[in-house]
């Protein structure tokens, strides 16, 4: 398993053509983001769940499910029945958090929990022993394109000593919201290990360059 995994969001893609956007960066990810909107959770919506079956059921490389709907707790483990490597709820969305993990896991798909910037580490500290992942937004869930989010760095740094004290294996740590070539170590070095990047990849002339090119950086820091 690389010690980091870059995951790109296809939110910000050529949506018409997505089969051919996807194909041009599989080859460099580690997972494909999904990005579920629901109009009520956040502002904004995106792949219904048969558009969110069928790009499960054709990406050639495993998928990154995050959920930002209202209602997770009935519905997480459809997308990871649906075949996704990993589903990733909100705690703010979720009345039952544990009940949530256990669906997720049971229909065999790893399990992340996220929280938004307003929502504190000690919220979500009990639930890390369960986790696969914990997803510590870096923006505002709802849009791409938004700007990185540098105050949410103690949060990461929070997160990763909390995650370092528990037996292995250890849940990834990941950051959604703004990554560029100039945030990426930031995240980094706060203690992230898996970077969703949307616009910064599919906006980009060479998306696959550009992932190559924050995992280089992310080689070269590590060897400093
Ligand atoms: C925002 C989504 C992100 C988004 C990231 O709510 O969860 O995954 O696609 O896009 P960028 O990298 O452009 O901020
Ligand atoms: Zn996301």
């Amino acid at each position: 398993m690389p010690k980091y995994r870059i995951c790109p969001s296809i939110l910000n893609a050529d949506l018409l053509n997505l089969d051919r956007e996807i194909s041009r960066i599989a080859q460099e990810s580690d997972l494909l983001h999904l990005d579920i909107m629901d109009n009520i959770f956040v502002p904004n919506k995106t792949f219904d769940l048969s558009e969110s079956q069928r790009i499960i059921a054709s990406s050639p490389i495993p998928v990154d499910v995050h959920l930002m709907i209202a209602d997770p707790d009935d519905s997480a483990a459809v997308y990871a029945l649906a075949g996704a490597t990993s589903v990733t709820f909100h705690l703010e969305a979720s009345t039952d958090v544990g009940s949530t993990v256990e669906s997720i896991k049971s229909a065999g798909a790893r399990v992340g929990l996220a929280i938004k910037p307003g929502t504190p580490f000690s919220a979500i500290e009990e639930y890390l022993p369960l986790l696969d992942m914990v997803l510590v937004m870096t923006v505002e869930p709802g849009f791409g394109g938004q700007s990185f989010m540098a105050e949410m760095m103690p949060k990461v740094r929070q997160v990763r000593s909390a995650i370092d004290q528990l037996p292995l294996p250890t849940p990834w740590l990941q950051v959604d919201g703004g990554v560029t070539l100039e945030t990426i170590l930031k995240a980094a070095e706060a203690g992230a290990d898996t970077f969703v990047a949307g616009s910064a990849v599919f906006r980009s002339p060479e998306p696959a360059a550009m992932i190559i090119e924050m995992k280089n950086l992310l080689n070269r820091a590590t060897l400093i």
